[in-house]
């Protein structure tokens, strides 16, 4: 790539004065002799519309509609206008708040659920979707009858809904390399989404993640921009139907949402939400691929990022929103926002942000803050500083979707085509496809001496914490938004991996036994490890390396137990993203990335097993989407770069017919393993690299922290997952008793380098209770009998309430109170009372911080 003017003047401020001058020199010197003036200087972020591709937007508006829609705006009220343009969460919006305020849509966010349960059933779904399309067309308090939409993240399979037909995630379908296959999925999805009422999916995700340290990796087909475009179109044509064809948006479909606009997979070390500086050529050329065929393919909606393009964020950028997207590529449905996205624009909040919609916003996703949302962008209209212009363009945006689905004719949701016939959820022939589906995204990555395909006719030992658990083969975006906290009960329509392969072992004349922790009772002759991450979606899923944090059961350590006995292993690795696992794949004969299947675990057996008849049954046909790191610090290894050097390539993928030997890979990951990750102990709720977060109850009993809530089991400390300005971006603890909070590191850490400095533990707590009698320390253990403690009480005491405070407590204090810092295996322990209520967003070694604790000895 070339060195830009821009990057070398921001590196060297020096730099850009003096080029300027010789750029001017020069240009007077050969201005005349050229007959050009010189390009003139850009900023790094700037874009120029012209630059960009145009898109053939496939649908001319329709003069009747037009009419209608003209008249239609002209009656409305400025009120009703504004309601449009403003989406709410079914957590924090009623049906009564919509027949009030005449919203023009509401979301069921992925942890938004009808009566606050995960698991609700699809006839309360579809109760909701009815109850909320009735009071948008009812005029009986006034306002005009303008059906409502409803979006939901229907991510891999209408995967909020108990029942549904569960795909494997993104990741796992850019493996299988078939477009034709995704259009099929996406048919389904829609019907099944239809089925609980809904009439529009936030989906698909065309990302093209290029760090594969962010949590959201897995929503991406692949690293490589081609084969996001060339699913994309598909994928939304499958989702809401060819345009032209008479079944275009009709009640067997929904209207699609291609997301994130624009570069959420291109952010500065794969933070989600980050900030992405790459050039306007890689922003078009990497990160806007899906969206030309998406948009030619008549997508009617597209949600701007979270990510910021150099400093400036997306739900603000009107270059990119306005002159790019509605501009140069023509894209004729509207812009919707992500959560709350738009208070993150500078001089915005959740609940003030005019800035949006003049940037080109047409409707924001106000989950919980659409009440303040609607009113203040009410006051913006009157006041000017959104022109009632910009506001009716966005309703006619949105007006036409709607016509164009033909929502103002139709009936209620449960009594449209597909309304409440729940047999179609998971139904045979739905997941018939998902199955297909996950033996096509099966990666082989190594077959020493051709282990695989296995006899069924034999001891099979089936192992590892993944082979029988539907939440972690489903991952994040099923049931709740994390994924987590599910049971089997809850998947009627599903098989786990486990009851796949047990199944035809069963049938083809072999046994089978389940033993998680690999402790089998009669000797196998063969034994299929399943193991890999724990389910995680956005941030919560970021890593600081590619490092894969061995399972709670020990998988590298089972799997070498298994070989020291003489028993082969087949690896069979779930995760949402290619991670470090060298040693893994050293210690296993066969080696296979499963990605996250979804519902149909069957599909598993269907590959590794060979028939009752001794046949393959199905080879392997997945091919690496993604890059494979040789090195936990490889975090940028993406086909196509320069010293592209992946322990497995881009495309790579074994078959039957290979000779599936591999070498001993290197063992050597590049970073220090089990060191905490770049000095974040905690951040937003979740623990860091080589951490666990454990809460010590007031009889010495603990609890391992898996879930966003966990309580101790005496009851005495109870922790729940609590919104910031992102969703559950805090945990607040509540101690009915005295308890302890500790972060637990997995190999004692060495801060005696980071005490010489001047570095603190940073805490960014909220006070919310504390009784004058609870005596708060802050301590760190460093063995069996070493120990430490700094009482915060006197800093705590003396903080605003219900605020957030950086408290920094300096390592030194820790030090002179006691602690060895070379060896500390709990770096952070927050001990307090009964009655104390504290919440804290994030822990990190620092400098900066609003209050200090001072070193007094207690
Ligand atoms: C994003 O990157 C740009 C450099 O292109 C920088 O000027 C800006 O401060 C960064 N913004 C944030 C929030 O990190
Ligand atoms: C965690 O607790 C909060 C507050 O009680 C609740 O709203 C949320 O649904 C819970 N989350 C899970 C995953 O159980």
């Amino acid at each position: 790539m070339n060195f830009r003017h821009s990057d070398r003047a921001k590196r060297n401020p020096g730099f850009r004065l003096h080029h300027l001058m010789l750029t001017a020199a020069l240009a007077l010197a050969l201005a005349p002799a050229i007959g050009a003036a010189p390009a003139p200087q850009r900023e790094a972020g700037t874009i120029t519309a012209a630059n960009w591709p145009k898109a053939k937007w496939p649908l001319a508006n329709d003069p009747a509609m037009e009419k209608r829609i003209d008249a239609l705006i002209a009656s409305m009220t400025l009120e009703e206008k504004v309601g449009q343009i403003v989406q709410g969460d079914i957590a924090s919006v009623t049906p009564d708040d919509v027949r009030k305020y005449r919203l023009g849509s509401i979301l069921a966010g992925g942890a938004s659920d009808p009566g606050g349960r995960y698991n609700a059933k699809p006839a309360e779904w579809l109760a909701l979707a009815d109850a909320f399309w009735e009071a948008s067309m009812d005029t009986r308090t006034g306002g005009k009858a303008i059906p409502i939409i409803w979006g939901i993240d229907a991510m891999h399979g209408q995967s909020n809904v108990v029942g549904a037909t569960l795909f494997p995630h993104n990741i796992g379908l850019g493996a299988a390399r078939n477009p034709e296959l995704l259009r099929e999925i996406a048919r389904i999805t829609a019907a099944e989404t239809r089925v609980t009422g809904m009439e529009w999916t936030f989906a698909p995700t065309v990302a093209v993640p290029q760090d594969d340290r962010w949590g959201r990796t897995y929503e991406g087909y692949s690293e490589d921009p081609a084969l996001v475009a060339s699913y994309a179109g598909p994928f939304v044509e499958g989702l809401q139907g060819k345009v032209g064809a008479a079944d275009f948006l009709d009640d067997h479909h929904v209207m699609t949402t291609v997301k994130h606009f624009l570069g959420d997979g291109g952010t500065e070390n794969g933070k989600d939400q980050g900030n992405t500086t790459v050039s306007e050529a890689a922003l078009r050329d990497i990160h806007a691929a899906g969206y030309l065929p998406a948009i030619n393919a008549g997508a009617q909606s597209v949600m701007a990022s979270f990510n910021s393009f150099h400093g400036e964020k997306m739900h603000g950028h009107k270059p990119l929103l306005t002159d790019v997207l509605k501009g140069r590529m023509a894209f004729g449905g509207f812009v919707v926002g992500d959560w709350n996205g738009h208070g993150q624009i500078k001089g915005c909040t959740n609940t003030d942000c005019a800035k949006t919609y003049v940037a080109g916003l047409d409707m924001a996703m106000a989950p919980d803050s659409w009440k303040g949302m609607y009113e203040s962008t009410l006051a913006h209209v009157k006041d000017g500083s959104l022109p009632e212009a910009r506001l009716d363009d966005a309703v006619r945006r949105i007006l036409r979707v709607k016509m164009r689905m033909g929502l103002f004719d139709k009936p209620r949701p449960s009594e449209r085509a597909l309304g409440g016939k729940f047999e179609l959820l998971g139904a045979p022939a739905h997941r018939q496809v998902a199955r297909e589906a996950v033996r096509e995204s099966l990666v082989l990555l190594k077959n020493q001496n051709q282990l695989l395909p296995l006899s069924p006719k034999q001891r099979v030992l089936v192992a590892g914490d993944g082979a029988n658990d539907m939440g972690r083969q489903a991952g994040g975006w099923t049931l709740s938004w994390q994924g987590d906290g599910t049971r089997r009960e809850d998947f009627p329509n599903a098989e786990t991996i486990w009851e796949g392969l047990e199944a035809q072992v069963r049938s083809g004349g072999g046994q089978a036994e389940l033993v998680a922790d690999g402790r089998y009772r009669s000797r196998p002759d063969v034994a299929i490890v399943v193991f890999g991450e724990e389910p995680y979606a956005e941030f919560q899923g970021d890593l600081p390396n590619l490092m894969f944090k061995n399972g709670k059961s020990g998988d590298l350590e089972l799997m070498q137990r298994l070989k020291a006995d003489g028993i082969p292993v087949v690896a069979v690795f779930l995760g949402g993203r290619p991670l470090w696992l060298n040693r893994e794949i050293n210690v296993a004969d066969a080696f296979v990335a499963a990605w996250l299947p979804g519902s149909e675990g069957a599909g598993v057996a269907d590959v590794l097993l060979r028939g009752a008849d001794g046949r393959v049954q199905h080879d392997f046909r997945g091919k690496l989407s993604f890059s494979w790191p040789r090195r936990a610090n490889q975090y940028q290894n993406n086909v196509g770069q320069k010293d592209y050097d992946p322990q497995f390539a881009f495309g790579y993928g074994l078959t039957y017919g290979d000779k599936g030997d591999l070498p001993a890979l290197s063992e050597d990951p590049g970073i220090d393993p089990d060191a905490a990750g770049s000095g974040t102990l905690f951040d937003r709720g979740v623990a860091g690299t080589g951490l666990m977060l454990r809460l010590t109850a007031a009889n010495g009993e603990s609890t391992d922290v898996v879930h966003p809530n966990a309580t101790t089991a005496d009851q005495s400390l109870a922790m729940v997952a609590i919104n910031t300005d992102v969703q559950e971006g805090a945990r607040q603890f509540s101690f009915r008793a005295p308890a302890t909070v500790a972060l637990q590191a997995n190999t004692p850490l060495d801060w005696s380098r980071e005490t010489n400095g001047e570095l603190s533990v940073v805490a960014t707590v909220r006070v919310e209770q504390l009784p004058a009698e609870s005596a708060v320390t802050l301590g760190t253990t460093c063995g069996a009998a070493c120990a430490a403690e700094v009482a915060l009480g006197p800093a705590l005491s003396a903080a605003p309430r219900n605020e957030w405070i950086r408290l920094g407590v300096p390592l030194k204090c820790l030090a002179k109170a006691g602690a060895d810092m070379s060896r500390l295996n709990v770096p952070f322990a927050l001990r307090a009372g009964k009655g104390t209520t504290l919440a804290i967003t994030s822990v990190v070694l620092g400098t900066e911080f609003d209050r200090k604790v001072e070193c007094a000895t207690q």
